[in-house]
């Protein structure tokens, strides 16, 4: 059973506080909710674009806890094919420690616990699963010779997407050379480049050192600045902008645009990347109107239909 899009990540249980503002080394606060969801850029992304419609299968792995069976009956009722997700032994699920501002922002610490045991065996066992796909999706949520394998399987089999979260300073070569498009946001954009700050201004230099450390089309994310793009072969700068709003929570925004620009790519191939990227960033741009990530990311009848029109 073939799906159009595979998304090999991580999942994370999320422990999200919410707060006036972030705390500083050493602080106490006070916050005011707590919220215990499902998350993982992985499964974020996968359940972001299956919302709008997709056919998805998510390869991963989850700890042998109450979460990791609860996650499962999630993603099923979510329609995400769930036949490649292993639930390890003797291990925790991935666990997300989450802080929300009242202006939107956020910091998250992560501890992989079982997306640390998915290997590139398991990813050798979806063999079919990945060779048929039209896009591969992976983030740096979980082994990197995982995603690597990953790449080499898909290669000449469709469009694979990298999403280098979260940063890393020193990313593996041939993961940058192996895919197609790789995306940061403006944040794991200066880890990697060390061009800080990263603006609209210098966007096109840092475009320019992706493309010398072996990328091939690379998408940086800007938050409310949208984004900006170029390729290999037409490497200047195209930015595309996003109608500002006011977010009351951004966690997740970068997976609801992956996932949706992986939608975009599988299901509207007659657009231009130009254009299935800014349709990417007008559905990021919901999912920050809504408290959550999953749960914030829209569905295909939430949305105009102009964005799923030629
Ligand atoms: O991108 C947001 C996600 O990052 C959260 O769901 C959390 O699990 C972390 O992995
Ligand atoms: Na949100």
């Amino acid at each position: 059973m073939s799906k159009k899009i595979v998304v090999v990540g991580s999942c994370m249980i999320d422990f999200t506080s919410y707060v006036s503002r972030l705390p500083k080394p050493g602080e106490t606060l006070e916050g005011n909710d707590f919220k215990r969801t499902f998350g993982g850029k992985g499964a974020n992304q996968c359940v972001a674009a299956a919302k709008l419609g997709a056919s998805t299968s998510l390869v991963a792995s989850l700890g042998s806890d109450v979460f990791g069976e609860e996650y499962l009956q999630i993603l099923k009722s979510l329609n995400v094919d769930t036949r490649y997700i292993k639930l390890q032994k003797d291990i925790h699920s991935g666990i997300a420690q989450i802080t929300v501002a009242e202006s939107g922002e956020n910091n998250i610490v992560i501890i992989l616990g079982a997306n640390a045991l998915l290997t590139p065996n398991d990813v050798n066992d979806a063999y079919d699963l990945i060779q048929n796909a039209v896009v591969l999706l992976t983030q740096f949520e979980t082994p990197l010779n995982t995603t690597l394998q990953a790449l080499k399987l898909h290669k000449g089999h469709g469009i694979s997407i990298v999403n280098g979260a979260p940063a890393v300073v020193n990313a593996d070569l041939e993961i940058l050379k192996n895919c197609d498009i790789f995306c940061v946001n403006e944040t794991e954009a200066e880890v990697m480049t060390a061009i800080q700050p990263l603006t609209l201004f210098n966007g096109q230099e840092a475009l320019t050192k992706f493309f010398e450390i072996g990328c091939n089309t690379v998408i940086i994310t800007l938050g409310s600045a949208g984004a900006i793009f170029a390729t290999r072969t037409n490497p200047t700068m195209i930015h595309i902008p996003v109608e500002s709003v006011i977010p009351v929570d951004t966690t997740g925004a970068g997976d609801a645009f992956l996932g949706a620009l992986a939608y975009f790519v599988v299901y509207f191939p007659n657009l231009s990347l130009q254009e299935q990227i800014s349709r990417a960033c007008q559905v990021a741009s919901q999912s920050v109107l809504k408290i959550g990530t999953q749960s914030s990311f829209p569905t295909k009848e939430e949305l105009s239909d102009e964005l799923f029109s030629y």
